[in-house]
């Protein structure tokens, strides 16, 4: 069994990537929002990610036909409070997460489902497969989802999720994040992104936010926090924009 790399290598190689996609853009390389999908410091990423050119489907209406679907009535009005899923509250800092779906051009984009997905306020998912010794909470799940309104707008109402570690490494932590899902108006089109929260000190340290290596990139896949956002003696909110392709792209795990 090999010895698991340290924290301090992992962030000698973060240092690498980072100085390599430096010199590349210095040297006229076009910048890149998305990540190299063989990016070393994320270990596991380097075992799966395809080494043959992807294969063309050429009829995709029917993986489309044959994939899962949703309507309108699937959403209820409560899917969007992760608060309000059980008998009690969940523990934890109560916040708001509200921001717009836009496409290149600014435009919004509306009617689309939006899905997240979350540890709780102690950093442990409610799934069979974390084993991290952090309690459960059983008045919270985790998951959410809603609908974009008229002006791409969404709104979820959570616990502020909590840091939690992960194997990639010796003492290896996860800033805390959401894990969105936008599903298109097709099963082919699913989007998944992360969003994370300011000023968090892991953000350094975590290969998974470092692959991607634009600093102007990276910066969009943390929320901003908005006191007007907050509501008096209840929660604390925070903005985040999705903008779908262009310049200001947020970056996606498509076709990863
Ligand atoms: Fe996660």
């Amino acid at each position: 069994m090999t010895t698991p790399p340290t924290q301090g290598q992992i962030s000698t190689e973060i240092a690498e990537e980072r100085e390599a996609y430096a010199k590349a853009v210095a040297g006229g390389a076009p910048r890149r929002s998305h990540p190299d999908r063989g990016y070393a410091p994320y270990r596991s990423s380097v075992l799966r990610h395809p080494r043959q050119p992807l294969v063309a489907v050429h009829a995709p209406d029917a993986v489309e036909l044959s994939g899962p679907v949703f309507g309108v009535t699937d959403v209820t009005a409560l899917d969007h409070d992760l608060t309000r899923q059980h008998r009690a509250e969940p523990l934890g800092e109560r916040i708001r997460v509200t921001g717009r779906v836009l496409d290149r051009a600014g435009r919004p984009v509306r009617g689309q489902l939006i899905e997240i997905w979350q540890a709780n306020a102690s950093g442990r998912y409610a799934h069979q497969r974390d084993d991290h010794p952090a309690p459960l909470d059983p008045n919270f799940t985790g998951v959410g989802r809603c609908l974009t309104d008229h002006q791409g707008g969404y709104e979820f109402v959570t616990v502020k999720p909590g840091a939690y570690p992960w194997r990639n490494h010796t003492n290896a932590w996860r800033p805390a994040h959401i894990h969105f899902s936008l599903f298109g108006s097709a099963f082919t089109q699913r989007l998944v992104t992360q969003m994370y929260f300011p000023g968090d000190p892991l953000f350094a340290h975590d290969p998974i936010l470092q692959s991607v290596t634009d600093d102007t990139a990276r910066r969009r896949l943390v929320a901003t926090y908005d006191h007007d956002l907050s509501t008096p003696e209840w929660s604390l909110g925070y903005r985040w924009d999705i903008v779908l392709d262009g310049p200001s792209a947020t970056w996606t795990e498509e076709g990863r």
